[in-house]
């Protein structure tokens, strides 16, 4: 999968797509990561990229030439490629969006700036526009950098062993329950019998039990969307009467 990221600040993605997971990726020949700095194609003598405001107001917007020369010149590269923008103002960006885009084989993303980007830019050129979270990043990088690295995980042998990414948190709706390694005892607190148990229904049930109880406590917003057996209802109930006074 190729990824062409359209950014003012190329040296911000060293390190978090040079490292561990992605950097194996990489090497593998999964993924092709390129960074293309807009600054490069802003033909004035100053090489400008942003300008204040029409109709007034604080702060500077991406001026449109810079960025559509860009775009236009990675695209004819990859005319097939998906063209993403990260911005406080897209659709939010979680588990089905990252599973979703893995599914593209070139993705272009651009990296917001400043107060905003001039609109024909989104107009013109970005098909899908992706918010990380409702909060205000001083640029879309970070936010770029989040979103490579979970559409990666869904890259079949990205991760070490397959279907992790399937596994995780979020993969059927609920949060992942609680994980221990050894040693089995740590300053007076235990890894749970079942788990040293061997019996594999018990532990799958435990499991379970433990991602119902954890989704409701914290995000209980996830249960009307996650997959749920009948099973798995009627533990939810014992755990609302359990709370009743
Ligand atoms: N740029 C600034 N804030 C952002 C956010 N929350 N998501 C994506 N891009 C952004």
């Amino acid at each position: 999968m190729k990824f062409d990221i359209l950014t003012l600040f190329p040296p911000m993605f060293d390190g978090p797509l040079t490292e561990s997971i992605i950097r194996r990726a990489v090497e593998r020949g999964l993924v092709n990561i390129s960074l293309h700095n807009i600054r490069d194609y802003a033909t004035d003598r100053h090489r400008v990229v942003d300008d204040a405001p029409y109709g007034g107001g604080d702060g500077m917007v991406m001026k449109v030439e810079p960025l559509a020369a860009c775009i236009e010149a990675v695209k004819a590269e990859r005319p097939a490629a998906r063209v993403i923008l990260t911005t406080p103002r897209g659709r939010r960006f979680d588990h089905d969006a990252a599973r979703e885009l893995a599914g593209y084989e070139e993705l272009i993303i651009v990296c917001g700036r400043y107060e905003g980007i001039d609109e024909r830019v989104r107009d013109l050129f970005v098909d899908e526009e992706f918010s990380i979270g409702d909060f205000v990043l001083t640029g879309g990088e970070l936010a770029a950098m989040v979103m490579v690295d979970a559409v990666i995980r869904f890259i079949p042998g990205a991760l070490g062993s397959p279907g992790s990414a399937e596994c995780d948190s979020f993969a059927d709706g609920l949060l992942e329950y609680p994980q221990y390694t050894r040693p089995v005892e740590f300053r007076g607190t235990r890894v749970p019998d079942v788990l040293l148990s061997g019996n594999h229904a018990e532990v799958a049930r435990w499991r379970r039990q433990k991602a119902l109880e954890l989704t409701r406590r914290v995000r209980p917003d996830l249960l009307h969307g996650a997959e749920l057996s009948g099973r798995d209802r009627d533990y939810l109930t014992t755990l609302g009467r359990e709370e009743e006074p």
